[in-house]
C-alpha cells in the first residue's frame, strides 16, 4: 500500500472501498469544463438552502398566527437574519434557473443516453423536489402575497375530475388554505422533501461517478484524454459555486427580501400572482377554460410531460449524441424553452399588479381597486375583457360606452331591475364604495 498524498486516504483506510478517495481520486474527460459545472453548481445551492434552512426553521412558526411575526423577529432580531433569509430567497430562484439549464445541458448533449439513463431518472426526480420545495416553501412566510398564491395553485389540483375534491381536501388538509395547510406545508418542506433528496441526491451522484463524466458528442476520441477530478475539474466546480454565493449574496445586498403584508384570508379584492417560476403553469391554464380543456391543461398535459421526461432515455435509445444529427430532439428542447419563456413573458406582462400603485384616493387607485374587485368578484367567469375570461354573459371591452355609471352599478347591484329577464346574479353585498369602485374601472373600458 502506497502512501501518497491522495485526498481521504485515512478515512478510505478505516472505512475501506473507495468510498471517499474514490470520488476525487477519478479522472474525467479533459475537455470537461464550464457547462459541466452546472451540476455542481446545482448540488451547491441544495447545500446552501439546506444550511440556511436549518437556522431559519429554529426560528420560526409554523401558525397563522405567529408565522408573519416569527419572520419578521428573523428579519430583525436574528444576526443576519436578513442574510440568511435573502440567501435561501434567491437561492430557491437560482436553484430553479440552474437546475433547468443543467436539464437543458444534459438533454442537448443527449447525455441521458445509455448508460446513464437512471442518472437521468433520477435527476428528473430531482428536478420535480425542486418545484415541489419552491412551491410548499412559498406559503410558509404567511403574507398576503403567499397565501393567495397557495389559494390559486392548490385550487388547480381541485378540477382534477372525479378525484378533485377529495384531492384538494388532502393538499389543503381543510376545506381553505388555514392553519392546518401551514402546517402540513412546512412538515412536507422541512421533513418530506428533504428525506427524499438525501437519498435521491446520494444516489445521483453516485451514478455520475459510476458512469463518468458523458464526453461532449462527436469528439469521443477527445475523451480518452483525461484530466484529474480532484484537483482541476473540483477547483473549477468551486469557483462557479463562489461565483454563485456571491451572486446569491449581491442580490440579497442590492434588493434583500420584497416586504409583503400579512396574509388576510377576508380580503377577497387580492389579485393571487404565483412566483416566477411558476408563472407559466398559471399563464397556460388561462388558455385551458371550460368542462374539457380545463382538465386537459391541469392534468393530462403537466403528466405528460413528467411521463414523457421519465422514459426518454427509455424510448430515444439511438446512441447519437451529437445535437446536429438529432434533429427531432433539438426542434422539441426549443418549442419547450420557448413555450416556457413565451408564457412567462405573457404572465408578466398581463398579471395585474399585486399591489397597487396609483396614490391612495386618485381616481387612478380607484380604478386599480374596481378591477381587483371585478377579479375577485369572479366577473371573468362569466364575461370576457379583451380576450381574457369566458364568454357566458356579454363581452364586456367595450362596456363603458355603452353605459352611464349609475345604470352599469344598477345593473351589477341588481341585474333584474334593468333586465326582468336576466339571468346574471345580483352582486348587492358588495359596499357602495366597492361598487363605485368597480363602476370606474368598467367605464374606463371603451
Ligand atoms: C354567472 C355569470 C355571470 C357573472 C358571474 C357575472 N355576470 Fe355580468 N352578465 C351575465 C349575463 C348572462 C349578462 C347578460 C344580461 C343578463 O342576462 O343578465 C350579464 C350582463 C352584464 C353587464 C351588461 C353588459 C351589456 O353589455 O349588456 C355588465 C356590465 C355586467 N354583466 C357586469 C358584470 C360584473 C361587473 C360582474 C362581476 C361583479 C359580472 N357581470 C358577473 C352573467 C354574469
Amino acid at each position: 500500500m502506497t502512501e501518497g498524498p491522495r485526498p481521504g486516504g485515512w478515512l478510505q483506510e478505516r472505512l475501506g472501498g473507495q468510498i471517499f478517495g474514490g470520488f476525487l481520486n477519478r479522472n474525467v474527460p479533459e475537455e470537461t469544463g464550464l457547462p459541466h459545472t452546472l451540476g455542481s453548481a446545482t448540488l451547491f445551492l441544495l447545500v446552501v438552502q439546506v444550511v440556511t434552512g436549518i437556522v431559519l426553521a429554529m426560528n420560526y412558526a409554523p401558525s397563522p398566527e405567529h408565522a408573519y411575526d416569527s419572520v419578521t423577529y428573523i428579519m430583525t432580531q436574528i444576526v443576519f437574519g436578513p442574510v440568511l433569509r435573502g440567501l435561501h430567497h434567491w437561492g430557491s430562484s437560482a436553484l430553479v434557473i440552474v437546475v433547468g439549464l443543467h436539464t437543458l445541458r444534459v438533454f442537448v448533449w443527449g447525455s441521458y443516453k445509455a448508460p446513464r439513463e437512471l442518472t437521468w431518472m433520477v435527476g428528473v426526480a430531482l428536478l420535480l423536489l425542486v418545484m415541489a420545495f419552491a412551491f410548499t416553501g412559498y406559503l410558509l412566510p404567511w403574507t398576503q402575497r403567499s397565501y393567495w398564491a397557495t389559494v390559486v395553485g392548490t385550487k388547480i389540483v381541485g378540477t382534477v375530475p372525479l378525484i378533485g375534491s377529495w384531492l384538494l381536501q388532502v393538499v389543503r388538509g381543510e376545506a381553505d388554505v388555514g392553519p392546518v395547510t401551514l402546517v402540513r406545508f412546512y412538515a412536507i418542506h422541512v421533513l418530506l422533501l428533504p428525506a427524499l433528496l438525501a437519498p435521491l441526491v446520494t444516489l445521483h451522484l453516485y451514478l455520475v461517478y459510476r458512469h463518468s463524466i458523458a464526453p461532449r458528442p462527436g469528439n469521443e476520441a477527445a475523451a480518452r484524454k483525461t484530466k484529474r477530478f480532484y484537483p482541476d475539474q473540483l477547483a473549477e466546480d468551486l469557483a462557479v459555486s463562489l461565483v454563485v454565493l456571491l451572486a446569491l449574496f449581491g442580490l440579497t445586498w442590492i434588493w434583500g427580501v420584497p416586504t409583503e403584508v400579512r396574509a388576510d384570508p377576508t380580503s377577497t379584492a387580492y389579485v393571487p400572482r404565483p412566483e416566477w417560476y411558476f408563472l407559466f403553469f398559471f399563464q397556460l391554464l388561462k388558455y385551458f377554460q371550460g368542462p374539457i380543456w380545463e382538465p386537459i391543461g391541469v392534468i393530462v398535459l403537466p403528466l405528460a410531460v413528467i411521463l414523457l421526461l421519465f422514459v426518454l432515455p427509455l424510448v430515444d435509445r439511438r446512441l447519437e449524441r451529437r445535437p446536429r444529427r438529432r434533429p427531432y430532439a433539438m426542434a422539441a428542447a426549443g418549442v419547450a424553452v420557448a413555450a416556457v419563456a413565451g408564457l412567462t413573458y405573457f404572465g408578466v406582462v398581463q398579471a395585474p399588479p399585486g399591489t397597487r400603485t396609483a396614490p391612495a384616493g386618485s381616481p387612478q387607485a380607484l380604478v386599480e381597486r374596481g378591477h381587483e374587485i371585478y377579479v375577485a368578484g369572479k366577473c371573468q367567469d362569466c364575461h370576457v375583457i379583451k380576450g381574457e375570461g369566458v364568454d357566458f354573459g356579454p363581452e364586456l371591452t367595450h362596456v363603458g360606452s355603452g353605459y352611464a355609471a349609475d345604470k352599469l352599478a344598477a345593473l351589477i347591484h341588481n341585474p333584474l331591475s334593468v333586465n326582468p329577464q336576466a339571468s346574471m346574479p345580483a352582486f348587492d353585498k358588495l359596499s357602495d364604495a366597492d361598487l363605485r369602485a368597480l363602476v370606474a374601472y368598467l367605464l374606463t373600458l371603451k
